[in-house]
């Protein structure tokens, strides 16, 4: 593993500055006039325009009062004083959001009864199965640093809240939206209000890439796994949060390139992860992509896999289109690659419905192969959909072996392990922590070994998504 020549952020930062630009930035939520807004919606917005602006809209203040939810544990498990005190303006920040959020609900949408918990209420519907997924993981994460304050938990934690939710998922939509707002010169009160709530995640995201750049620091490597493992297990929510169930058609009406959006939220994790210390290596292995293409193809890449029905919520059919298929394994090229196997390792992947498709490592390359391979080191026998479901984590890969849905013939042992083709296995770390219970490919990798467990884990999980 090279050394990092990529500027850290820690010595251009410090915390009682950041303490000091909170004092300075106050706003009051509770002011923000709403007036010409509640006008604008009714008669300036298209109803396309409103439905996609509230999709949006629901997710923002679902988040904010997620993140409120969950920082108590970063507070306690702090380990320098002037962490704690920026992790208690941040707490109040999150909470004056979700008031934000909630006004504009009732008072211009005309949502809830004023009150946060019918707000929260009566726009659940509108969230996605990324966003569940997201914020099911962070609650679990904040939870386990009740239990572990160790520095590696809260370096899990941290990559979790502020770099992927704060730092990649937020801010990116955040200013998307206030572009939107000015072109079309709407919702002054609510432009105002994203400018102030932009205002206040810069300083927390800062914040955290202050936190882990100097967690980093004190040990590149094991401080490193742990931010790449928490990227990588976010990958299928992270992928599936801002996309409508139903596609993207959706947000036409406001003029969204979701595509765009994502080559941004891309762009963002990398230049995060840059400025924490990573290498070129580690952040490759964490966002697993493809380093000769720009961040806007790999957006459009995304967005092919979302509109494919592979990834996402599951509710589109899956595609067998030859041109959609070949972008799916050159995904898997790329997580092959993050941990690649020995040169002459042939990994194959045959499936029922559209074909094989095989890997060589060879001379320090992973070739790519259409059809079968004479003699793979190994084999995954399985139909397009449930490959996809495996690949989504929406299935439970126990369940396809038991129902031989899913045959596995060959070096079993290429599938497990610190440096299997997939990854890091669940439980192989030499320091225990993990960022989220495994599903998808992890959880196959877990269960492998163990022909106990895999019954044992079908009992505690009898329900595949
Ligand atoms: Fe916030
Ligand atoms: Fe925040």
């Amino acid at each position: 593993m090279g050394t990092s020549t990529a500027p850290r952020i820690a010595s251009q930062i410090s915390y009682s500055d950041l303490y000091a630009r909170w004092e300075r930035g106050h706003w009051l939520a509770t002011e923000i006039d709403f007036t010409q807004d509640r006008i604008d919606w009714q008669e300036k917005l298209t109803e396309g325009e409103r439905a996609a602006a509230l999709w949006f809209f629901a997710l923002f203040f679902h988040g904010e009062d997620e993140v409120a939810d969950d920082l108590s544990p970063y507070v306690e498990a702090a380990p320098i004083e002037e962490q704690t005190y920026f992790l208690t303006t941040q707490q109040v920040d999150e909470s004056r959001h979700s008031v934000f959020f909630n006004r504009f609900m009732h008072e211009v949408v005309g949502l809830g009864d004023g009150t946060p918990g019918a707000g929260l209420q009566a726009t659940e519907g509108h969230l996605t199965w990324g966003h569940r997924e997201t914020f099911k993981n962070l609650a679990k994460v904040a939870h386990e640093l009740h239990a572990d304050r160790s520095p590696e938990k809260f370096a899990e934690a941290v990559t979790n809240y502020h770099v992927i939710v704060e730092g990649t998922l937020a801010q990116p939509g955040q200013h998307m939206m206030e572009a939107w707002l000015e072109r079309r010169g709407i919702l002054p009160g609510f432009l105002a209000g994203m400018q102030k709530i932009s205002v206040d995640e810069q300083r927390h995201i800062a914040f955290g890439m202050k936190t882990l750049s100097d967690l980093y620091e004190t040990d590149p490597v094991g401080i490193g796994d742990v931010i790449v493992d928490a990227v990588r297990t976010s990958g299928a929510a992270l992928m599936a949060f801002a996309y409508p169930s139903g596609g993207r058609a959706f947000l036409e009406p406001m003029g969204v390139d979701l595509a765009a959006l994502y080559g941004e939220s891309m762009r963002a994790l990398d230049s995060r992860l840059k400025g924490i210390g990573l290498t070129g290596e580690q952040r490759q292995r964490a966002m697993t992509i493809d380093p000769s293409l720009s961040f806007g193809q790999q957006g459009e890449r995304v967005l092919q896999l979302l509109d494919a029905g592979y990834v996402g919520d599951g509710t589109l059919p899956k595609s067998k289109r030859p041109e959609d298929v070949e972008v799916l394994f050159s995904m898997i090229a790329n997580v092959i690659e993050a941990y690649p196997p020995k040169d002459g390792t042939v990994v194959q992947f045959d499936l029922t419905d559209v074909g094989a498709r095989h890997y060589v490592r060879s001379g320090g390359e992973l070739e790519y192969h259409q059809g079968p391979h004479p003699a793979p080191s190994v084999s995954l026998r399985l139909s397009l959909d449930d490959f996809a479901d495996l690949i989504a984590e929406r299935a439970n890969p126990v369940k396809l072996l038991l129902l031989r849905r899913l045959r596995i013939s060959g070096d079993r042992g290429l599938l497990m392990g610190s440096r299997s083709i997939f990854g890091p296995a669940p439980g192989t770390r030499s320091k225990p922590t993990r960022a989220a219970s495994p599903k998808g490919l992890a959880l196959l990798r877990s269960a492998l070994p163990y022909p106990g467990r895999v019954a044992q884990r079908l009992v505690a999980r009898p329900a595949a998504r």
